[in-house]
């Protein structure tokens, strides 16, 4: 019988994107056992419809609450950007943590000129959920909206420092950087992106800051098992599970990139949800 504290935490994302999460918090909190679920199978979220994602988030988070996980972690922000809410409701009163809130919050620390530019999917965009939260966090930001598709599939593929993924970044980034700029500041408002940041900042240069949301969601979940009294035993080794609804390969061959103690083929559980 696991107690409260040595209880897993539960991950989820709608495929590899949220693994920069994973690692993140492993390299915080060894003592954790993580719980990471891929929703491969329908993956990409960012173009779908709010009660699509939501429906997907939903079930997502009953998966892992069968599992028994002390906390949910949304290490996607169009998911937590569209249905933090009704995970919160549903989950009640396991603690969620959405990835949305961390990185906005660190971007808004993060900049000085109060220029930002957010990088994100089309629907966590749509949601206008960035400017809202940067400005609760530091007020007359002026936050400017990047959707950037086709990155998601770049990271997919493990192309995020590639030729092909300078090009992208300069298509949908270039402008907003350079010389005669304001922006000082790029949020990756995708867990995907973190992937893509040695692209990022061959585009963007080496002065503005490049925040990254899994790092900033990761310190959270730290903040928020403080606060919960659920930090596991220091004699703890922390394991991570991984479960996929397709695509099982990809998500090992990441992991072991991200997290090469993993070994080299770490094993992918496939469900439905
Ligand atoms: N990684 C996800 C995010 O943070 C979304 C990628 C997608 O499925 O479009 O928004």
């Amino acid at each position: 019988m696991l107690t409260h504290r040595s209880r897993p935490i539960g991950i989820f994302d709608s495929g590899v994107g949220g693994l920069t999460v994973a690692s993140a918090l492993r390299r915080l909190a060894p003592n954790e056992t993580l719980i990471y679920l891929a929703d491969a199978a329908r993956l990409p979220y960012g173009t779908k419809s709010p009660q699509t994602v939501t429906r997907y988030a939903l079930q997502a988070a009953k998966y892992l609450q069968s599992l028994d996980v002390k906390m949910l972690v949304i290490a996607c922000n169009t998911a937590s950007a569209h249905a933090v809410g009704a995970v919160r409701k549903a989950a009640a009163p396991l603690p969620v943590l959405g990835v949305v809130e961390a990185g906005a919050k660190a971007a808004a620390q993060a900049t000085l000129t109060g220029n930002v530019v957010v990088a994100a999917t089309e629907g966590a965009c749509q949601t206008g959920v960035f400017p809202k939260l940067i400005n609760a966090a530091r007020s007359q930001t002026s936050v400017t909206q990047v959707p950037c598709p086709l990155f998601v599939a770049l990271a997919e593929e493990g192309l995020g420092d590639s030729s092909i993924a300078d090009a992208m970044a300069r298509d949908y980034l270039g402008a907003h950087f350079g010389p005669q700029s304001q922006n000082d500041t790029l949020l990756l408002g995708c867990t995907h992106f973190p992937l893509l940041a040695p692209s990022l900042r061959r585009i963007i240069g080496p002065g503005p800051n490049m925040v990254d949301c899994a790092e900033a969601v990761a310190q959270q979940v730290v903040a928020a098992l403080n606060a919960h009294d659920l930090i596991a035993d220091a004699s703890t080794v922390g394991a991570l599970h991984l479960f996929a609804t397709d695509a099982q390969s990809r998500l090992s061959k990441l992991a072991a990139k991200l997290m090469p103690d993993l070994g080299p083929t770490p094993a992918v559980t496939l469900i439905d949800l």
